[in-house]
C-alpha cells in the first residue's frame, strides 16, 4: 500500500537556500511524511525559482501587483492551493505578512522559518540581515533559529524547533547570517515540516 503524504507548498521570495534544504530532506528520507508538491514565488527574479526547476517540482509566480490587491493576492493564493491538494504551507524565506483572514484558513497548517530565537530580534520589518544586523547591535553572543506556526501576529505562533548558534567576535551580519542558515536554519526547517507532516497524515496510513 502506498504511504499517504501530506501534500506541502514552499512559499518563496529569494534564493531559497531553505528551499534547498527541504528539497534534500526529502531526497535524503528526513522528510518522510510529506511530498513538495509546488513552490510558489512572489518575485519571478527568485533564484528559488531555479532550484525548483533543477528540482522538477512544479512552481507558479504570484506578485499583489498582478493581482491588483492584497485581498486578490491572497485569494489566488488560495485557488492554487486548492487546485494542488496542499495540506502545509513552507514560509522559507517569504518576505510577505499574510493577513489574519488567510492564516486563520489555514491554522496549524502554516510554518515558518526565522533567523532568531524568538521572542528576540523577530516581528513586523524583521527579517532576513536585518535581524542579524539587530542582534550584533544588541551584542548578544548567542543568536539562532526558530521554526514555528504562522498565525495573525507576525513571529507569533507557537514554537517547533529551535536551535542556538554562537555570535563570534569580528562577525558581520553577512557571516551571522550564513553561519545561522548552515548551523540552524537547515536543519530546524526540515526536521519540524516532518513532525508537522507527520501529525497531519496520523490516522490516514493505519
Ligand atoms: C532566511 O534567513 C530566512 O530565515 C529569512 O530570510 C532568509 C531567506 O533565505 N526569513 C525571514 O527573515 C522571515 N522573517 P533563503 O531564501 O536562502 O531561504
Amino acid at each position: 500500500m502506498n504511504q499517504k503524504k501530506a501534500g506541502i507548498a514552499v512559499f518563496v521570495s529569494g534564493g531559497g537556500t531553505n528551499l534547498q534544504a527541504l528539497i534534500d530532506a526529502e531526497k535524503d528520507g528526513i522528510i518522510s511524511s510529506g511530498t513538495i508538491k509546488l513552490v510558489v514565488s512572489n518575485n519571478p527574479n527568485a533564484y528559488a525559482l531555479e532550484r525548483a526547476k533543477k528540482a522538477g517540482i512544479k512552481s507558479v509566480v504570484v506578485t499583489r501587483k498582478a493581482c491588483g490587491s492584497a485581498e486578490a493576492f491572497e485569494e489566488r493564493l488560495i485557488e492554487i492551493l486548492k487546485e494542488e491538494e496542499i495540506d502545509l504551507i513552507i514560509l522559507a524565506g517569504f518576505m510577505t505578512i499574510l493577513s489574519a483572514d488567510f492564516t486563520g484558513k489555514f491554522r496549524n497548517r502554516i510554518i515558518n522559518v526565522h533567523p532568531s530565537l524568538i521572542p528576540s530580534f523577530c516581528g513586523k520589518g524583521m527579517y532576513g540581515l536585518k535581524v542579524h544586523e539587530a542582534a550584533l547591535e544588541k551584542g548578544v553572543k548567542v543568536t539562532g533559529a526558530t521554526a514555528h506556526f504562522v498565525n495573525e501576529i507576525p513571529d507569533g505562533g507557537e514554537i517547533i524547533l529551535q536551535k542556538a548558534v554562537n555570535v563570534r567576535v569580528g562577525d558581520t551580519p553577512e557571516k551571522l547570517q550564513k553561519r545561522v542558515m548552515r548551523q540552524a536554519e537547515w536543519i530546524i526547517l526540515p526536521k519540524a515540516a516532518e513532525l508537522v507532516c507527520k501529525e497531519l497524515v496520523k490516522g490516514e496510513n493505519d
